[in-house]
């Protein structure tokens, strides 16, 4: 990406069980940066509804990279393709070699974990350019905190469910570190956002989850993606939380499936010694122009009213 200082080449990974953030920030703590539903292609000129999403995933990361040069880790809590070919996670491993810190994702309900292995091999032996490590399993500790990263997709369907085993995983992570404050981070939302069809196809068994976290009170908040908008709120007594899209977003509150023309972006938090998060949005400076194909219900907004422009 022009003008932005690349990051050292580092090897590609496909499974991180439990791994130390080597370089955490001081005077802010820990520093995460959150990525969300990209819903890349295999090709570079893919659209969805009309919007380039490898384009406006790029411009977001140009974005985390100007205004976090030092963050210690990226979080992308999956639909990170749209396609799911293993050449959309090439893209992808491209597109990410600018993100600061280490890398860890997460497969949502437009994911196919073994073309994404395949791809994050492939692009690792391609050796063209450096890429950025993508771990794609497990958590990873950083000062006083411990990130956990839970699996939700269920092959064939758009809602999900975190596996017995899962579960599991949760409860040994959450009991096995209790002098860690704990980050719990998942593709489906747990708690209703107020739009039907989005609640419709949220976490099955999202109550089992916070069931757990509730147990250990260094269980300090969920974040999560799938709806493609901004929230921070307690839910069941868990702060939740997450992030803009770096494509296309859903109105929040919307009845039936409701473009928005608020613009992508991304979620910064610092996860402070004594346990606070504190946490913001920032978004691009101008929105994409999306379209409406005939059967799209509705949007808010007019479609197209905001010119997107490379870099923002
Ligand atoms: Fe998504």
């Amino acid at each position: 990406m022009a003008g932005a200082a690349r990051v050292p080449s580092r090897v590609m990974s496909t499974s991180a069980a439990s791994t130390n953030v080597s370089h955490p920030s001081g005077p802010h703590g820990v520093r995460l940066l959150h990525l969300t539903d990209l819903h890349l292609f295999a090709t570079p000129a893919g659209t969805l509804k009309g919007v380039n999403t490898l384009d406006t995933f790029a411009a977001v990361v140009a974005l985390a990279h100007r205004d976090h040069p030092l963050a210690d880790a990226c979080l992308l809590t999956g639909d990170l393709s749209q396609d799911e070919t293993a050449d959309s996670y090439i893209r992808l491993a491209e597109a990410c070699a600018d993100l600061p810190g280490r890398i860890f994702s997460l497969c949502g309900n437009h994911d196919d974990p073994d073309a994404l292995r395949d791809g994050l091999f492939r692009a690792a032996a391609a050796v063209r350019k450096p890429f950025p490590a993508i771990h794609t399993d497990g958590s990873f500790f950083a000062r006083r905190w411990q990130v956990v990263l839970l699996h939700s997709r269920v092959a064939g369907k758009v809602g999900g469910k975190v596996s017995d085993a899962e579960l599991l995983r949760l409860e040994w992570a959450l009991s096995a570190h209790p002098r860690h404050f704990a980050l719990v981070c998942v593709h489906h939302q747990p708690m209703p956002v107020g739009s039907p069809w989005i609640d419709a196809i949220g976490l099955e068994n999202g109550a089992e989850v916070l069931k757990r976290m509730r147990r250990h009170t260094h269980a300090r908040a969920l974040l999560f993606g799938h709806v493609h908008q901004e929230l921070d709120v307690f839910f069941e007594g868990i702060r939740h939380l997450t992030s803009p899209s770096t494509c296309i977003q859903f109105t929040p509150g919307s009845q039936k499936f409701t473009l928005d023309a608020a613009a992508p972006g991304f979620r910064w938090l610092n996860l402070m010694d004594d346990g606070r998060i504190v946490t913001g949005v920032t978004r691009l400076a101008v929105a994409p122009a999306f379209t409406c194909e005939a059967g799209d219900p509705q949007y808010r907004g007019q479609a197209g009213e905001g010119r997107y422009e490379f870099p923002p």
